[in-house]
């Protein structure tokens, strides 16, 4: 595993007094699915402008591939770390869709003649909003043209703002899958905020939890919910391991998280009826 993005003591301040990020130390690796997680205001969405220095630290160093990010030229940095942010409207201006990803891999450097073609826009279900105007799209279909305008670049870390808003279970399916199929690319890493913890719970190797700008915890899921953590940052369990829960009040043996366990179990039960 290679380090793509490393954060040394960052601290960060909007208004100069009081600090929205304090003391944040971790690093992202080739091969994982960091999902970080927090309340509304604990500082997600600040902390990933800072990975690509649309914001300063106000204190603290941030390396990407080794190097700090304001020695990096900007083309570099941009094709290192791709963001998809919370809000389309602000990186959607093209006239049509089509547009918007050719602007994208031109902007890169790259081959844009067969943008059709690229497997990740057809992934996306966007083939067909291809001759249609950005502004003109639903709320869904914006963020999913917004994701293809990053993926079709290919970003060694693809960070993703709240990428599951908005999308009905269908493309919810499909963003997970584009999620665990990007990490296990060569090279790749993806960092996911979000507030859906049935999707955290998928797809991430590893949960960092924010609080009031402070990192809380940072390991495996199952200890942040073993560790009392998810609940102390305000977030609900995923509902796999409630579900397995309940069945354990009801008397059931079950294997906490394996829900082939909880098929067993149930099947067991209604058997012996
Ligand atoms: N441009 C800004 N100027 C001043 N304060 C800001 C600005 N953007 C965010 N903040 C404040 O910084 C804090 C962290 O905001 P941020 O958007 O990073 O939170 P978040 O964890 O992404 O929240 P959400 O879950 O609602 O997306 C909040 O208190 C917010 O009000
Ligand atoms: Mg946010």
């Amino acid at each position: 595993m290679a380090e793509l993005l490393r954060l040394e003591d960052v601290w960060f301040s909007y208004d100069g007094r009081s600090y929205v990020l304090k003391e944040v130390n971790f690093s992202v690796s080739t091969g994982e699915v960091v999902s970080i997680l927090g309340p509304n205001g604990s500082g997600k969405t600040t902390l990933i402008k800072l990975f690509i220095g649309l914001l300063r630290p106000s204190k603290g160093r941030i390396y990407v591939k080794g190097l700090e990010i304001h020695k990096k030229r900007v083309e570099e940095l941009a094709r290192s770390i791709g963001i998809v942010f919370q809000n389309p409207n602000h990186q959607l201006f093209e006239l049509n869709v089509k547009r918007e990803l050719v602007f994208a891999l031109k902007n890169m450097g790259l081959d844009y003649i067969d943008v059709e073609k690229n497997p990740w826009v057809a992934r996306l279900n966007v083939t067909k909003l291809l001759e249609k105007s950005p502004l003109l799209l639903s709320e869904g279909e914006k963020r999913r043209v917004a994701l293809a305008s990053v993926l079709v670049y290919q970003p060694d870390l693809l960070v993703l703002d709240e990428p599951t808003t908005g999308q009905d279970f269908e493309h919810k399916r499909v963003i997970a899958g584009i999620v665990k199929e990007y990490q296990r690319l060569h090279g790749r890493a993806v960092v996911v905020v979000t507030h859906d913890m049935d999707f955290a719970w998928e797809v991430a190797t590893r949960f960092i939890i924010l609080l009031n700008g402070q990192v809380i915890f940072d390991g495996p899921p199952h200890e942040a919910v073993d560790g009392g953590y998810v609940e102390r940052a305000g977030l609900r369990k995923p509902s796999l391991l409630s579900l397995g829960l309940s069945l354990k009040s009801m008397g059931l043996k079950v294997e906490e998280y394996d829900i082939n366990s909880y098929v067993r179990a149930l099947k067991e039960v209604l058997t012996s009826r």
